[in-house]
């Protein structure tokens, strides 16, 4: 982001003893101790209305930070274009094609899109704050969750899916690494970097973004995928979340990783997670069939992990274990 004007006048009250402090000579991000309490604060960046308060995460062009709107004190995710692709991207075009996109969809399995345009000079767009953190973030802290909230989690991504679809929009990127988990331990379906608008019959996109563990059998071979190529990564993505792992070794060239997927060289879900019912190892199976029309609708998905749910029951013992451990869990730190 560039360096902006001199942040004038920026006060900021102690969360702990309400003192009003005037930092507007401080770095912004810096830590300070509150000289009042000794409570330790951090000096928030002026970013048009928002406050930025702290980076909670990045990827190959942008940085999302936590940050409150100064309007309403809401929490928000606010996510900038870096400096370096600024001059790229001039008028944003780029980087906003996401949030108009994701715009379009309104549904509790995707992340909301509340705000996109350009401040100092920085494309931005405004979320609803998704405070613990991706679903991959987790799976890296052992923080393996109970089947029955996998299958609540990746039932509401389904129904976010259908809803896209609905609209004309395939995501080509579900994993869960952009898969966002809310203090209130919803899981929405976020970064819609790479969705495009269906034209015609087949949507295309280009290989080169896609995280190859979680890309389609066509998408590797030609490049090209319509939505059941976001079913196929959905059905990956519900694999690793009850296992641990992906289900095919990601090891080699494109070739091998197709040649993997005709042969569908993996341990069946059930062999893996001796937990998981036979359903929902088939739908498994049905998701990452090779051929893309074999696979299950939205509707089919959802039906399958909404029964495997209710019999799991949603207040077993690990999970109110794992509600207990998530609140205790800071993928941003402090
Ligand atoms: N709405 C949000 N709330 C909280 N954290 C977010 C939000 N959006 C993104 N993040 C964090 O930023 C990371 C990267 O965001 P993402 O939109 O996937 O960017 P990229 O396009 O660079 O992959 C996420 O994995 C997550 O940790
Ligand atoms: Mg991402």
């Amino acid at each position: 982001m560039p360096e902006q004007e001199k942040q004038h006048a920026l006060k900021l009250e102690c969360g702990q003893c309400r003192a009003k402090l005037d930092v507007s000579l401080l770095d912004p991000f810096s830590i300070f101790d509150c000289p009042s309490c000794g409570q330790r604060l951090r000096v928030p960046k002026v970013f048009g209305h928002y406050l930025l308060e702290k980076e909670c995460g990045a990827g190959g062009m942008s940085t999302v930070y936590r940050a409150t709107d100064k309007n309403n004190g809401m929490l928000v995710a606010v996510k900038v274009l870096r400096e370096e692709f600024i001059s790229d991207d001039p008028d944003g075009a780029n980087f906003l094609r996401a949030a108009h996109i994701a715009e379009k969809v309104s549904n509790p399995g995707i992340v909301a899109v509340l705000e996109c345009g350009i401040c100092n000079r920085t494309p931005y767009t405004t979320m609803e704050y998704m405070g613990k953190g991706s679903l991959e973030a987790l799976l890296k802290n052992d923080m393996l969750p109970p089947s029955s909230q996998v299958f609540n989690w990746i039932s509401a991504v389904a129904g976010g899916l259908q809803a896209a679809l609905n609209v004309g929009i395939v995501h080509h990127d579900v994993k869960p690494g952009n898969m966002l988990l809310s203090d209130e331990c919803a899981v929405k379906l976020s970064d819609f970097d790479l969705a495009d608008l269906r034209v015609g019959s087949l949507s295309k996109t280009s290989l080169g973004w896609a995280s190859p563990a979680y890309a389609s059998p066509e998408r590797l071979n030609t490049g090209e995928e319509d939505y059941y190529g976001d079913i196929f990564s959905l059905g990956v993505s519900l694999y690793e979340l009850l296992s641990g792992h992906c289900p095919y070794n990601n090891k080699g060239d494109s070739q091998q990783l197709l040649d993997r997927r005709r042969n569908h060289e993996y341990f069946r879900l059930m062999e893996v997670n001796s937990e998981t019912p036979l359903a929902v190892s088939d739908l498994v199976d049905q998701m990452l069939d090779y051929a893309p029309i074999m696979r299950p609708s939205y509707a089919d998905i959802i039906r399958v992990l909404n029964t495997a749910a209710g019999t799991a029951g949603t207040m077993t013992t690990r999970n109110l274990t794992f509600r207990e451990k998530l609140k205790r869990f800071l993928p941003f730190g402090d």
